[in-house]
């Protein structure tokens, strides 16, 4: 409800000012009208004025509305754009209103007179600016200098409209004028695109220490003084690896199960890329090799939180993979769980074409199951699969068999705006055993549940195989999807019409609280205006108002115990993915956690929802913080999380060769 409340908002905005520029050009042309005719045309002005009133009293709803979602989403607007209109309709009514009644009334006024008219203009400019407020600059108060960029303009522009009426004569603009305002109008907005997209391109070469905007979270000042590099936080480097991977990125024919053949990336010839598969405790060496032309490689493990320069972030921790190179990580497998490895470069683009595999770490002994792997997966040419398969796949299962399935959302962006995918496991009940690697307290039976899975997160799904076929499909690509069968010739189960959806929220038993202090807290507003990133002009996500790299780096010291508030007061929903680290959700929406301790590394915050999520800051580095929509990253919605005291010696930037996101 929030996304279309907040567009009615923008909307009701548009129509205020639209209905006042029209009143005020009506306005300046009383001068220019035969007495009866002004008399007319003032009767028409007045109902319209009235009709802005009511716009007014509408926009006044629509934040009080947006306010019931929190301060957070109205704060812009209430601080902002409410001065911006009152005040000049508050003219309208003392000045002009009465002045208008007398033209009306048909008694001698001076219809030139900048009290009668410049109210009413005003009015106009300042509804512009909320527009402006509402779409382009989305300010976050309460700073001193928002007042200023939005109330100075409506200042000034008040001053030139009342100049321009005081020294006004009788006479209609001729058309020369017209065309000459217009083509001025028509240059600067162009000169203005042209400048903010060249300004707006990253430099070729930026040191990922050059952090615009250090946080500290109102925690004690952090030192810039450096005495780690990021390149010392290895994992063991000195013994015997348990298990060895190589994996060979790629150029490849992706052949699906349905015939069609994707030209995308893969490992070792594959993709998914061959599955990782280790026990608890397990050192694992990986050695990747690229023989992808023009395209740096790396590889992060997605959710496993690793030592920070094992992490797989080109230009953060290391430089990408070139062609021809290779690169060697270790790392300890410490959490049992199901994860993933994909490159981190140019992720938007080579995740969805392909680089990318699961990554199970399986406890040291625990019961047989029947582990299922899905890596639901939206390929580059916009197939949805799980894994190659785009058709129904069928497997064979006997009844009683404990089953889990490790459900992955490997889509680069989500399946719409506001939700993620979708799906539904029918046919069983079951339990959610684990998400995001880490398992659930006290999980219960669920029958007939939408599982919405951030991109990037990941559900475990348990049940006992029934003596019926169990089906578990992508919403969005029903005919795909994976068909657990006892035995053959049963029918398809049906998809349950409007299943209720899962909330992690209050699902499972909890745990006494494991936080009561926090050292460090920081709010971080998710949002989107329009606006330049690296060239590129759009509606386009932000962080506290801004991209990467005027994002803000969050700053702590080891040990301390570090409070987020995530707030989406944008129109999409954002998978928001912390490196490193899992946070335990504390509460959405204010409504604390009462269900199983929710710890995650990928949280779906959709609009208007806030988050409350709370981390021990326990592995030192300098971590990626990002949306895993990855075109949002792409387009600057990422920062860093950076220990006091670490450094980075890599570079990102359009010469670099690296390009985290
Ligand atoms: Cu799965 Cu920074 O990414
Ligand atoms: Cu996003």
């Amino acid at each position: 409800m929030f996304e279309p409340l907040e567009n009615a908002d923008t909307t009701v905005a548009a129509l205020h000012f639209l209905v006042y520029w029209i009143v005020g050009y009506r306005m300046g042309q009383l001068a220019l009208l035969t007495a009866d005719a002004a008399q007319r045309s003032a009767r028409r002005i007045r109902i319209w004025i009235r009709v802005g009133f009511g716009l007014y009293l509408a926009r006044l709803v629509s934040i009080g509305w947006l306010w019931t979602y929190g301060w957070d989403f109205a704060e812009n607007r209430v601080l902002v754009s409410l001065p911006l209109i009152t005040l000049p309709l508050v003219a309208v009514v003392v000045w002009s209103l009465p002045r208008l009644r007398r033209v009306i009334d048909g008694s001698d006024v001076d219809r030139l007179d900048p009290k009668l008219v410049v109210p009413v203009q005003a009015t106009a400019a300042g509804g512009l600016l909320t527009v402006w407020v509402a779409f382009v600059s989305r300010p976050i108060p309460p700073h001193a200098d928002e007042l200023l960029t939005h109330g100075g303009p409506l200042a000034v522009l008040t001053a030139l409209l009342w100049l321009r009426q005081s020294r006004r004569h009788l006479t209609r603009p001729s058309l020369l004028t017209k065309v000459a305002a217009f083509l001025v109008i028509v240059g600067l907005v162009t000169g203005g695109v042209f400048y903010g997209l060249s300004a707006s391109r990253l430099p070729s070469h930026m040191s990922m220490m050059d952090h615009n905007l250090v946080d500290n979270g109102g925690g004690p000042p952090t030192s810039h003084a450096a005495r780690t590099s990021v390149d010392a936080l290895t994992g063991p480097r000195d013994l015997v690896p348990d298990k060895v991977f190589t994996l060979t990125a790629e150029p490849g024919k992706i052949p699906l199960s349905s015939g069609r053949s994707i030209d995308g990336w893969t490992f070792n010839g594959t993709s998914p890329g061959p599955e990782i598969r280790v026990r608890e405790g397990d050192l694992v060496e990986i050695k990747l090799y690229n023989k992808i032309p023009d395209l740096g490689v790396t590889l992060h493990w997605h959710g496993l939180d690793v030592p920070n320069a094992e992490d797989g972030v080109a230009g953060l921790t290391q430089e990408a993979v070139p062609n021809g190179g290779s690169h060697t990580y270790r790392f300890r497998a410490e959490q049992v769980g199901s994860f993933w490895y994909h490159t981190h470069q140019a992720s938007s683009e080579a995740v969805a074409k392909g680089l990318f595999g699961s990554l199970i770490v399986e406890p040291r002994t625990g019961p047989a199951v029947e582990d299922i792997t899905v890596l639901s997966h939206v390929w580059n040419e916009g197939v949805s699969a799980f894994g190659a398969a785009d058709t129904m796949q069928r497997k064979r299962i006997k009844p009683g068999t404990p089953v889990r399935i490790r459900l992955t959302n490997t889509g680069i962006n989500p399946a719409s705006d506001t939700t993620s995918t979708e799906f539904l496991l029918t046919g069983t009940p079951f339990r959610v055993t684990a998400i995001d690697g880490t398992p659930l307290h006290g999980p219960t039976e669920l029958r007939d549940t939408t599982l919405e899975l951030a991109n990037g997160g990941r559900y475990d799904l348990s049940f006992t195989m029934p003596d019926g076929p169990v089906r578990l499909v992508d919403r969005n690509a029903p005919d795909a999807g994976l068909l657990l069968e006892p035995n053959e010739g049963r029918p398809v189960p049906t998809l349950p019409e409007d299943p209720p959806a899962f909330d992690p929220l209050s699902y499972g038993s909890p745990e006494t609280p494991r936080f009561t202090r926090f050292d460090r807290r920081f709010k971080l507003i998710l949002d989107d205006g329009l606006s330049f990133h690296d060239g590129v002009f759009g509606l386009l996500p932000m962080i506290n108002g801004t991209q990467f790299p005027d994002t803000p780096t969050l700053m702590v010291r080891e040990n301390e115990v570090i409070h987020t508030t995530l707030i989406n007061r944008s129109h999409e929903v954002h998978p928001m993915h912390l490196h490193g680290h899992h946070a335990l959700v504390l509460s959405r929406n204010g409504v604390p956690s009462t269900g199983s301790p929710w710890w995650t590394d990928t949280l779906d915050v959709r609009p208007g929802e806030i988050f409350e999520i709370a981390f021990v800051a326990d592995n030192p580095g300098i971590w990626m913080d990002h949306c895993h929509n990855l075109e949002h990253a792409r387009n600057g919605m990422v920062m860093h999380l950076a220990y006091e005291g670490v450094t980075s010696p890599y570079h990102v930037g359009h010469q670099s060769g690296n390009q985290p996101e």
